[in-house]
C-alpha cells in the first residue's frame, strides 16, 4: 500500500521552515492551514508559500497547476482552524516559552486523536510534552532546510509518545517522498550530533596541523564519499551556529563535544563561514 499524507494538515508559523513544510504537504495532496502570529506575518507567509509552490511548477516537480496548488493552502491567524487537522506541525522560532505556548494553543482546539509535532532542532520533546494535556500525541518532526528538496526528516520519539503516533508519522514522511529516520529524544538527535562530532574532530586536526582544510575535506569527500567535507559544511552552516550546538551538546553529553579553541577564535574574530566571507575557506558569494 502506498503511504498517504493526512487529508488536512495544520502548520503553526509560516517562516522559512513552516512555508517549506506547507509546500511539501500540498504537493503530497493535503489541504494545509497555516497560522501566523498576526496579519502582517500571515501576508508574508502567504507570499513565501505561493512563491515556493510556483517554483515547483517551474521546475516541473509537479504536474498540477499553480492555481490548484495555491488553492490548497489557507493562511490565517486563528488556531481554531486546526480543529479538523489530523496533524499539526509547530514551526515557530526556537524559543522554549514561545513553543510551549504555541503547542498548548494548538492542542486546545485539536481533536483528541490528532498528532501534534514540533520542528524544534534542539529542544527536548519531553520538555515540550510536559506542558500538554495529551503528551502521548506529541513527537518531533525535524525537517531540513530547504524542505521541498531535502530528502530527510528525523522522527523524534519522546518518552511519552504513543507508538501509533511514531508509526503514523513515519508513514506521512514516506508520503512526502522523504526518508524518515526514527530517533529517541536525545540531544542533537541523530543528524546534529553526528555532524557536529565529525566537524569538531576535523577542526582539532586542522589545529594540530595534521593536514590542510582542503585535504581534510578531500579525505572525507573522496575516501568516504561524503558530498561535502566537514570543514566546508561548517562554513556553509555557519561557525557560530555550530559553536552554539557544540556548547549545548557539551553541556548534555560531555567533554567530547568541547569546542576546539580554533572554532572559538574564528567566531570571536567574526569569521563565520560563507555568510561573512571567511571561515575555514575564503568565500566571495556569501
Ligand atoms: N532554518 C533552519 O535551517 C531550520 C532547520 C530545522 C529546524 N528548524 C527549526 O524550525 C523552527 C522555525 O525556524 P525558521 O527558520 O522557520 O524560523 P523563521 O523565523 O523563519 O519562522 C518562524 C515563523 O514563526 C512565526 N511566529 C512567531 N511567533 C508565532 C506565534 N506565536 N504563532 C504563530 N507563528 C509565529 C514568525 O512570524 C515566523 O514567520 C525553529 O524551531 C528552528 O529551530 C530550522
Amino acid at each position: 500500500m502506498t503511504a498517504t499524507a493526512p487529508a488536512r494538515v495544520g502548520v503553526l508559523g509560516g517562516g522559512r521552515m513552516g512555508a517549506g513544510i506547507a509546500h511539501a504537504f500540498v504537493l503530497a495532496g493535503s489541504r494545509v492551514v497555516v497560522v501566523e502570529r498576526d496579519g502582517a506575518a500571515a501576508g508574508e507567509a502567504t507570499r513565501r508559500i505561493h512563491e515556493s509552490l510556483h517554483g515547483s511548477v517551474r521546475r516541473g516537480t509537479t504536474a498540477r497547476t499553480p492555481e490548484d496548488l495555491v488553492a490548497a493552502v489557507d493562511v490565517g491567524t486563528d488556531p481554531a482552524v486546526f480543529a479538523g487537522s489530523g496533524l499539526v506541525i509547530e514551526a515557530v522560532p526556537e524559543d522554549r516559552a514561545l513553543k510551549l505556548a504555541a503547542l498548548r494553543r494548538a492542542e486546545a482546539v485539536m481533536s483528541a486523536d490528532a498528532v501534534l509535532a514540533s520542528n524544534t532542532s534542539s529542544i527536548p520533546i519531553d520538555e515540550l510534552a510536559r506542558g500538554l494535556r495529551r503528551p502521548g500525541r506529541l513527537l518531533g518532526l525535524h525537517f531540513f532546510n530547504p524542505v521541498p528538496v531535502s530528502a530527510l526528516v528525523e522522527v523524534v520519539l519522546g518518552t511519552a509518545t504513543d507508538p501509533d503516533v511514531g508509526a503514523a508519522a513515519t508513514e506521512w514522511v514516506a508520503a512526502l517522498g522523504k526518508r524518515a529516520v526514527v530517533v529517541r529524544d536525545s540531544p542533537g538527535f541523530a543528524s546534529s550530533r553526528l555532524g557536529v562530532a565529525l566537524a569538531l574532530e576535523a577542526i582539532r586536526m586542522l589545529e594540530e596541523g595534521v593536514a590542510s582544510a582542503a585535504d581534510i575535506d578531500a579525505a572525507m569527500e573522496l575516501g568516504y564519499r561524503h558530498p561535502v567535507g566537514p570543514l566546508r559544511t561548517t562554513d556553509l552552516v555557519g561557525l557560530d551556529v555550530r559553536l552554539g550546538i557544540a556548547e549545548e551538546l557539551r553541556a548534555t553529553l560531555g567533554e567530547r563535544f568541547a569546542p576546539p579553541g580554533l572554532l572559538r577564535d574564528l567566531v570571536a574574530a567574526g569569521h563565520l563561514g560563507r555568510k561573512s566571507g571567511r571561515g575555514f575557506y575564503e568565500w566571495s558569494d556569501g
